[in-house]
């Protein structure tokens, strides 16, 4: 069911930045960090790229083939692929979990916003290490500002997605991402270039497997599906609009290089500028938000003009990283109830915009006001977290894996795969193993290991 007059992204770049645009987020630059750091640095980044290449690329096509082939929303295309199936449940689960992380990302969204402009006013220099954590906290304590920049953020996104796929998210995509990357670029080589960044070079590079455990496969399987955004039909929508002879297998491995080349430069940044200064990885959360701005603080003691501009330039591009990241996930959204409702676009994206802005809300109290209301020990917003990164996620991408391994007509996948270039058998063939065997396997064994020790 190729619908002609749908909106397609108009170049294959254009796809390509598209979809690194959303995998390239807040995930990569605030999550990815934090949980490295909490789970042993270069053993956890080990397992994560192992985990990229047998679970996150192989799904990656398997999202592009089901977009691509059935040119509609994620929910529709199950029903195009398998009439009269219950896979359809496969795709609104998706939207239901892409309606959740927008909720709650947009919260940490709004943070970058709230530091773009601190560290734009020049608030940094001369804080003391208490003074940024007791910053953090009486910013996150605070009823309105989160509130106020979440809300914010959510109109920036939805005026992007108000706009459509070829004006709005491929034009944002093709001008963020560059910048984005050259900016990380030169911070890293900052950051390196510091006294004393040695440890910090090697706590990403020399792994330590005693922390390994099942708990960190699972953190490291969730990551990738986060990162990658996968496992809930983003990509999947996103393929929708790629043109009919895009390699998707080029594509993924293009996006999947881009998103792990932006998580190893964002730890390239923190963490040899974090020892250097003598400040613990471990930080959690609070890691670009409190360690980063002490870091180029101290780092930088004699030089306020460079912490300044390092300082304003990181909190803008983590704010447009994931902007281009919301916008995906709004994306999704909007496109099923635009199409499965029959509402126009713009109804359809205030419905999601106004939805997400009050959960977000929810999210962003229970970090304050709302702290003591806790469900397993954990505020809403990490209920959330958990809930969609490490349940959701790698269980859609189960599904996604199986649908297409096993399910999926093999003409359809095998004609996807070998358009816009030919696709080696021996490929072709190791793809349909690991969709078949590998990724439900391994997602499954995580996912067992993790329960048992809950
Ligand atoms: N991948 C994005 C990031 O790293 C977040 C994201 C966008 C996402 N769309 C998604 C995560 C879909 C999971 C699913 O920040």
């Amino acid at each position: 069911m190729s619908d002609v007059s749908r909106a397609n992204f108009g170049s294959k770049i254009g796809a390509i930045l598209a979809a690194a645009g959303s995998a390239v987020g807040l995930g990569n630059i605030w999550r990815f960090p934090y949980q490295t750091g909490n789970d042993g640095g270069a053993a956890f980044i080990l397992i994560y790229i192992v985990c990229i290449l047998c679970f996150g690329i192989p799904v990656m096509i398997a999202e592009f083939t089901i977009g691509r082939h059935s040119r509609s929303n994620t929910a529709r295309a199950y029903q195009i692929l398998a009439p009269g199936t219950q896979w359809k449940w496969v795709g609104r689960w998706g939207v239901l979990t892409g309606f959740l992380i927008l909720s709650y990302y947009a919260v940490v969204a709004g943070w970058t916003l709230e530091y773009f402009l601190q560290a734009a006013g020049n608030t940094f220099i001369g804080k003391t290490p208490e003074e940024f954590a007791a910053s953090f906290t009486s910013f996150t304590d605070n009823l309105w500002r989160p509130v106020f920049w979440l809300i914010l953020f959510m109109f920036a996104t939805h005026f992007i997605i108000v706009k459509g796929v070829q004006q709005g998210i491929e034009r944002s995509a093709k001008i963020l991402m560059p910048i984005l990357f050259v900016l990380l670029i030169i911070m890293a080589i900052c950051s390196i270039l510091l006294p004393g960044s040695g440890p910090g070079l090697e706590f990403l590079l020399k792994p330590d497997f005693s922390k390994v455990n099942s708990g960190v496969l699972l953190s490291a399987m969730g990551q990738t599906f986060y990162s990658l955004s996968l496992g809930m039909g983003c990509l999947c929508t996103y393929a929708s609009y790629f043109q009919s002879d895009t390699n998707l297998t080029k594509t993924a491995l293009n996006v999947a290089s881009i998103d792990s080349l932006v998580a190893i430069l964002a730890g390239l940044i923190i963490f040899p500028a974090a020892f250097s200064v003598g400040i613990q990885p471990d930080a959690g959360p609070s890691l670009v938000f409190i360690t980063l701005p002490n870091v180029l603080t101290q780092a930088f003691a004699g030089l306020p003009w460079l912490t300044y501009i390092l300082s304003t330039a990181f909190y803008l591009l983590l704010a447009l990283a994931a902007l281009t990241s919301t916008i995906s996930m709004h994306e999704v959204v909007t496109v099923y109830l635009h199409e499965e409702f029959k509402m126009s676009r713009r109804k359809a994206a205030w419905l999601v915009t106004s939805m997400c802005s009050i959960i977000g809300i929810l999210c962003a109290l229970s970090m304050g006001v709302g702290k003591e209301y806790t469900i397993f020990g954990m505020n809403l917003f990490d209920v959330f977290d958990f809930l969609t990164a490490k349940l959701m996620l790698p269980l859609g991408g189960f599904f996604i894996s199986i649908f297409t391994g096993w399910y999926l007509d093999k003409k359809i996948l095998h004609d996807e795969l070998n358009s816009g270039g030919h696709l080696p058998l021996f490929v072709y063939k190791a793809i349909v193993f690991i969709l078949r065997v590998v990724a439900p396997i391994g997602i499954g064994f995580v996912f067992i290991n993790e329960l048992e020790i809950l």
